[in-house]
């Protein structure tokens, strides 16, 4: 377990949430708590968050400087650093300009936290002061134009601290560094299990005793946690498992196909593909407006599942949920609705059935090696992000059946590309515009769509970059979707950030 000292940073809770990406428990406690903590939590490292204050002013947070005696390894970011080299008698000051945003980290020598790093990257700043003169037993590792200290260490009392956020996605190698720290100089690898069969069986176990008896079903997508979620309650209860896949008309090419394939030959599981397509491009008819068209389809979804449900008279519900996904939707008092996601929220409680959610205490990786120890294929288990109303809001404005077949065919040739590239692409959406626009073919004017391409690169969802896809693979794509589908004359890029675009176009 790691403790982390809060200091007033925005961004404290982000730390513990990286932790927690890494497997690694946290805890924050206030500075005032910080020894009794240690004593009763015994941490296996320490690390002092930001925070608005400096560390020479009146009144500023402080913590007992016997923390740094206890012989537990610290990490000092910004204000930590800041504060833990003016406790060790370094000298810290306003520095010449306040920095906020990307800088280059430039590392002079290697340290553990630089461990897997390359000699040079971006890292994020937001600070006013800076360490000038280091306290005795420390050396600089790394610096940036601006900052002189920008990685310090004393490695023999294992003390670090640096001056830029390493729990931000925009600093290059942030994960790496909350790595290295935890692993290399708290000594927690010991800590880190991969999910084997062992673990898995306990999982199967847990279902077996929460469905004793009786049915279930599990809608399943087809996406990572609900095809975990249905394989695992299938080990778990065998027949007495009905799936159902809603063929909504709005999944890409292929998709339903390898869903049969998987889970019905090869899985041999009871999975009911319900065709409902007509239903959902029914009631999408003239629909324009992005919020109401996610509502029409989540509002279909549940219809089908209940009409079904209602048949096989099931006594429990299977439900994909992740850890995230229990976070996530207890929101927070402030947010404001960007977009209603749907996911299938539960069916009406008329149907009374009892909710079993194997995956409820998990993250996407967990339930990733959940799926590999389960024999599942690595193309559903290493499946990126699809938004549950599918296609249906990559068409800007009305869906319909022709828009969703030139989409789709799209969508195949960008994905089939990419697939041959190495890329480490976090997800990527193809979409249908609804511009037209001029073309030439054959000698003659040519009006027709225009598709955009849309790549990004995340950590979570809540912020993303456009991938740096190879221009000629663009090209490449590009060139195959305005040949291989002729209503097609035009191809586009996005190439903006989240924030502010989102990463779907509705
Ligand atoms: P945005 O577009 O908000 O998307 O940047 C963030 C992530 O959520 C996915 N997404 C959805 N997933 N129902 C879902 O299940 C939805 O209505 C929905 N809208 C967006 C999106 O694909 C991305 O991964």
């Amino acid at each position: 377990m790691i403790l982390i000292v809060d200091f007033g940073g925005q961004t404290c809770h982000l730390i513990g949430k990286r932790l927690r990406e890494l497997n690694i428990d946290s805890h924050i406690t206030e500075p005032e708590h910080a020894l009794e903590e240690i004593e009763k939590q015994k941490p296996a490292g320490i690390i002092l968050s930001g925070g608005p204050s400096s560390v020479y002013e009146k009144g500023a947070p402080t913590i007992d400087k016997k923390i740094f005696e206890l012989d537990v390894p610290v990490l000092g970011i910004c204000y930590g650093q800041q504060l833990m080299s003016h406790l060790l008698g370094g000298n810290v000051e306003p520095g010449k300009t306040k920095e906020y945003g990307p800088a280059t980290l430039s590392v002079k020598t290697q340290c553990d936290l630089t461990n897997k790093t390359n000699n040079s990257f971006t890292v994020w700043m937001s600070h006013g002061d800076e360490v000038k003169k280091l306290p005795n037993g420390f050396y600089t590792y790394a610096t940036t134009e601006t900052i002189p200290h920008a990685m310090i260490a004393d490695p023999a009392k294992s003390l670090y601290g640096i001056q830029f956020h390493p729990e931000l996605i925009h600093t290059q190698f942030g994960l790496q560094i909350l790595e290295n720290f935890a692993w290399l100089v708290c000594g927690l690898k010991t800590t880190m299990q991969k999910i084997d069969k062992k673990h898995v069986q306990i999982l199967v176990d847990l279902v077996q005793e929460s469905i004793p008896s009786g049915t279930a079903i599990c809608a399943l997508s087809g996406g990572v946690d609900s095809s975990v979620a249905a394989l695992l309650v299938h080990r778990a209860i065998g027949s007495r498992l009905t799936c159902i896949y809603v063929d909504s008309g709005l999944m890409r090419k292929g998709e339903t196909q390898e869903l049969r394939q998987v889970f019905k030959d090869h899985f041999r599981m009871d999975v009911r593909i319900v065709k409902a397509k007509k239903l959902f491009l029914d009631r999408l008819k003239n629909v324009t407006d992005p919020e109401k068209k996610r509502k029409i389809i989540g509002k279909a979804f549940i219809d089908v599942l209940t009409k079904e449900a209602k048949k096989l008279n099931a006594n429990y519900l299977v439900q994909g949920t992740i850890y995230p996904d229990v976070i996530e939707s207890a929101g927070t008092k402030h947010s404001k609705n960007i977009k209603s996601h749907h996911n299938v929220g539960g069916l009406p409680k008329t149907l009374k059935l009892s909710l079993v959610e194997p995956l409820r205490e998990f993250y996407k990786n967990d339930v990733r090696e959940i799926g590999a120890v389960l024999d599942l294929p690595k193309s559903i288990v290493q499946r990126r992000p699809f938004p549950g109303p599918g296609l249906g809001i990559r068409i800007i404005g009305e869906v319909t059946d022709k828009k969703l077949n030139i989409l789709r065919e799209a969508d195949a040739i960008v994905r089939e590309e990419l697939e041959k590239t190495d890329n480490t692409i976090w997800q990527i959406s193809v979409v249908f515009t609804g511009i037209k626009t001029t073309g030439v073919r054959g000698d003659a004017r040519a009006y027709g769509e225009t598709i955009g391409i849309r790549a990004v690169e995340a950590i979570d969802a809540m912020s993303a970059h456009p991938s740096p896809i190879p221009h000629e693979v663009l090209r490449k794509i590009s060139s195959r979707i305005v040949n291989e589908i002729p209503t097609v004359n035009r191809v586009v890029y996005d190439i903006t950030d989240k924030p502010p675009a989102t990463i779907e176009w509705e």
